[in-house]
């Protein structure tokens, strides 16, 4: 399924990041692109990491490093 539409990126890349060591937004935006341009995705992505990173800080909706990178839609 895909998650992120402006960057062609699926469900399957996203756990692929997880599971090589992202464990926030901004490093699955880093490892696979998503995120970085509409941010329509930003929710998906940070509920995939949440519900796959086995570290991911819940109850959180931002995270600090995703403004500095640059994730779309970070400051919603
Ligand atoms: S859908 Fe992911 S940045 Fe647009």
């Amino acid at each position: 399924m895909y998650v992120c539409h402006c960057t062609v990126v699926t469900d399957r890349d996203v756990l692929e990041a997880i599971a090589n060591g992202a464990r926030c937004v901004a490093d699955v935006a880093r490892a696979t692109g998503a995120g970085r341009t509409c941010g329509n995705c930003v929710t998906s992505l940070r509920e995939l990491v949440c519900q796959h990173c086995p570290v991911a800080s819940r109850g959180t909706t931002e995270h600090p490093a995703e403004r500095e990178l640059g994730v779309a839609g970070a400051a919603r």
